[in-house]
């Protein structure tokens, strides 16, 4: 008879890893033609995969969610629990792609923090996106699996996403940040050694309910003042060809909220562009003031920050150790991002976790990270 653990003991025949992201600067940019600087990280979705001999019977098993879901290649539709369609989005989408997908099985195990703004969803899109293309030989590139990845959260989550996580996640390099135009999609790796520096994580721990509906409302509100702008200026339909002075002159046909949510995007590009620049004079300093800023802006004018977030922001701001701090990623919750020293981390995350607590009764969890390697097959 077999023990528990010869049983399930299967043999697969390929491994991958796919890290989440951060993002140094430029959020709610990437669905605006803008600039991003993100980076993949060192926490990673590992997932074992193997072709199991069936047409179309898949069996995911996610070792974090202690559950197992099954899926039909020839019926997939959106299901009710939150992992699963993701999962399902990404068949869906390689299905609709390439039509040559037959039955695996995977198993996966995540250290990415899950609804934290890191990106634990395009980690699991990318892995397995990345993982079929290489079981399957579907040969696809890597801008095809960003890109579907992308698609997989509109159609089968409903977060109509930029493709900053998706891109960071399967693009990134060691020691590098990634400065994104996501209009034309090119990019640049700049090298990211801020020593005796470090990027220092603190998660709220909350996720505000808004976080789906907010995001979408901030997109179409976007999408709404530039068409205003533009098609008062007779220009074509893109952040890129309208400037903060056209912005101006639209203020009343705007009326104050989509005034504000323009400004926003015109100011954080020109921030991102800074701070890339910064970041290769090595000008930290100047990196540290633009992350205020960011906060500023997202707080007061695109309105996706929380008090949560505010908190933790305002409060690094009388610690001389910290250059800069904002909130990170798609908002209403998840976690701030912080250039501090080295030295001054042990000392100052316990004091932050004490006055957070003290204010919000929540536990505030913290990780330092590094720019790493994108998504890559292990075995
Ligand atoms: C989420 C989305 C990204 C991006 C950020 C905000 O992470 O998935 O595409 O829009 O929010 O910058």
């Amino acid at each position: 008879m077999l023990t528990g653990t010869q049983k399930s003991e299967i043999s697969f025949n390929l491994e991958v890893a796919a890290p989440g992201r951060i993002n140094l600067i430029g959020e709610h940019t990437d669905y605006n033609d803008g600039f991003v600087l993100p980076a993949a990280i060192d926490k990673c979705i590992v997932m074992k995969l193997r072709i199991n001999g069936t047409k179309s019977r898949c069996t995911i098993k996610s070792k974090g969610f202690d559950s197992i879901l099954v899926a039909d290649l020839y019926n997939l539709k959106p299901g009710t629990e939150g992992w699963h369609n993701y999962v399902l989005g990404v068949l869906n989408e390689l299905q609709l792609a390439t039509q040559s997908l037959k039955g695996f099985d995977c198993e996966m195990e995540t250290n990415v923090p899950v609804g934290s703004g890191v990106s634990s969803s395009a980690a699991l899109e990318c892995g397995l996106a990345f993982g079929l293309n290489e079981l399957f030989d579907l040969g696809l590139d890597k801008w095809q699996l960003a890109k579907l990845g992308q698609r997989a959260e509109h159609s089968f989550v409903g977060t109509k996403c930029g493709i900053m996580d998706q891109f960071a996640s399967i693009f990134g390099k060691k020691n590098h940040s990634m400065l994104l135009d996501c209009q034309s999609l090119d990019f640049e790796y700049i090298p990211t050694n801020i020593s005796p520096y470090v990027i220092l994580m603190l998660n709220t721990n909350v996720i505000h309910n808004l976080s789906t509906s907010g995001y979408n409302i901030r997109r179409e509100e976007s999408a709404s003042g530039l068409k205003i702008v533009s098609g008062r200026f007779g220009v074509a339909n893109s952040f890129r060809n309208i400037t903060q002075n056209m912005v101006n002159q639209c203020r009343e046909e705007l009326g104050d909220i989509l005034f504000r949510r323009c400004s926003y995007v015109l100011e954080e590009n020109q921030r991102v562009l800074e701070a890339a620049k910064a970041l290769k004079n090595n000008d930290l300093v100047r990196l540290g003031e633009l992350l205020y800023e960011s906060h500023e802006g997202q707080r007061v004018k695109y309105e996706v920050s929380c008090p949560e977030l505010d908190f933790l922001v305002k409060f690094s701001k009388d610690e001389s150790g910290i250059l800069g701090s904002r909130m990170m990623g798609g908002g209403f919750g998840g976690c701030t991002l912080n250039i501090i020293h080295k030295d001054a981390v042990s000392s100052y995350v316990e004091r932050a976790s004490r006055a957070y607590e003290k204010t919000f009764k929540i536990k505030l969890s913290y990780f330092i990270t590094v720019p790493s390697e994108g998504t890559s097959i292990v075995t």
